[in-house]
């Protein structure tokens, strides 16, 4: 098994003052002192903030990564906030004999599962990576889970499952299945299997949490987004723009029935996400009787378009972002956003971070990391 635990440098003096505007510090009481989590995907963009957050928390936590789509930078900078190191294990989660290794030598309370590739277009072109990665690694994954007595599962689910919502905001009962790309279809099928899985054995408890529009970056600019080659997600490509790394924003649709004929999305600090992990992992914990399958949007409920967005970021970066406007991208929807009150009412979870902090912490991470994680890489 390939292996590194990382403890280099860690000032915990420097990660307190660092993380003091952190929410979530203390650990929830259905949560016990000594219990340590698997997250695959750990190094990646949302699952390096979620490491962050359950180490600050208190809890142990082992990283199951193969670094596809990241780099151990993002979790060496997470040990030196936290204070304290993550297990890291660069491995693929479709490799049962690490998992099963991995399980045996960390016993873990539960999993939170990441892992998976997310890029719609190559999603298209390659269609089986993405079933490989995205529904047979969650098999393999829950597999091992099983063989090794761990029940407790979060997966990192989508709004793009609900395809084209019926109404907005979007509920978590309005109905899934229209997906029109072999990642949507991927998130789904996995999520169907989970939830076949919960069914037949009550000792599963799963959470889908159906993310909105992950954007921002941890307030210090130390962890944050850092796409290979160029962004296909509307924040990075405008950060990218305003570095003058880009030309110019390509605006994708600018006759939908929206506030100025641009998309609209619900964008969601990458903080609150994953202090929304943390919220459903004690939810599930917390329950006495069956839990099964429970389903979460993790959106603000709130819409923003795409030159608001623009705007938004403009302001808080102090820099012009040129733009044009151009047909509709295949396949994106005019509007989604999410009715969050689910979440709020059942883990006491809602996203506190607002616009402008979303796109002044985006920008500080993009000034401070120009070139992302190889910026001053050891
Ligand atoms: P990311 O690419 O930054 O993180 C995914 C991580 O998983 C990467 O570190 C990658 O190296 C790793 N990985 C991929 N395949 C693996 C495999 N087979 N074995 C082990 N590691 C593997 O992406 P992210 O934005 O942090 O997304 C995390 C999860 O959330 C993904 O499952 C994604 O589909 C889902 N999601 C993301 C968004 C978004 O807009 N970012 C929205 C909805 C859902
Ligand atoms: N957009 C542009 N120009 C760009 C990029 C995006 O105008 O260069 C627009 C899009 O048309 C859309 C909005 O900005 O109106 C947001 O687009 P993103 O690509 O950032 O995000 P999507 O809503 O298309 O999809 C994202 C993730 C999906 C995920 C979905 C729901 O990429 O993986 O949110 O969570 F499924």
């Amino acid at each position: 098994m390939k292996r590194a635990a990382l403890g280099y440098g860690v000032n915990v003096e420097v990660g307190e003052v660092l993380l003091s505007g952190t929410n979530y510090r203390e650990k929830p009481s259905s949560m016990t002192q000594s219990m340590k989590f698997l997250i695959t995907g750990g190094a990646g963009y949302i699952g390096s903030h979620t490491t962050l957050v359950l180490l600050r928390a208190g809890f142990d936590v082992v990283v199951l990564d193969n670094l596809c789509n990241a780099s151990s930078e993002s979790l060496k900078r997470v040990a030196q906030m936290a204070g304290r190191a993550p297990i890291f294990v660069e491995g693929d989660i479709r490799d049962r004999v690490l998992l099963d290794q991995l399980l045996a030598q960390h016993p873990v309370q539960a999993v939170l599962h990441f892992a998976g590739l997310k890029a719609v277009g190559e999603s298209v072109t390659q269609p089986l990576l993405y079933y490989s990665n995205n529904v047979e690694g969650t098999v393999t994954l829950c597999k091992a889970m099983e063989a090794a007595g761990v029940f407790t599962l979060v997966f990192s689910s989508s709004a793009t499952v609900y395809g084209d919502p019926v109404t907005v905001p979007i509920t978590e009962d309005q109905p899934v299945g229209q997906t029109i790309n072999p990642y949507g279809r991927s998130k789904l099928i996995a999520e169907q299997v989970l939830g076949d899985l919960a069914a037949s054995d009550p000792r599963w408890r799963v959470a889908l949490l159906r993310y909105f529009n992950p954007v921002g970056a941890h307030e210090t600019g130390q962890i944050g987004e850092d796409p290979r080659g160029i962004p296909n997600n509307l924040l990075p490509y405008i950060a990218r723009v305003a570095m003058g790394k880009l030309p110019e924003l390509v605006v994708f649709g600018y006759d939908y029935p929206t506030v100025d004929g641009t998309g609209v999305r619900d964008y969601i600090h990458v903080m609150d996400l994953a202090e929304g992990h943390l919220a459903a992992l004690s939810a599930l914990k917390a329950k006495k009787s069956r839990v099964g399958v429970q389903v979460w949007n993790l959106g603000t409920g709130q819409g923003y378009s795409v030159l608001q967005i623009l705007r938004a970021f403009e302001a808080a970066s102090g820099r012009t972002v040129p733009y044009r406007l151009a047909p509709r991208r295949a396949g994106d929807v005019a509007i989604s956003y999410a009715n969050s009150a689910k979440a709020a009412l059942e883990l006491g979870w809602t996203a506190k971070r607002d616009l402008s902090t979303m796109m002044r912490e985006a920008w500080r991470w993009q000034i401070m990391n120009p070139d992302g994680y190889q910026t001053g890489e050891s």
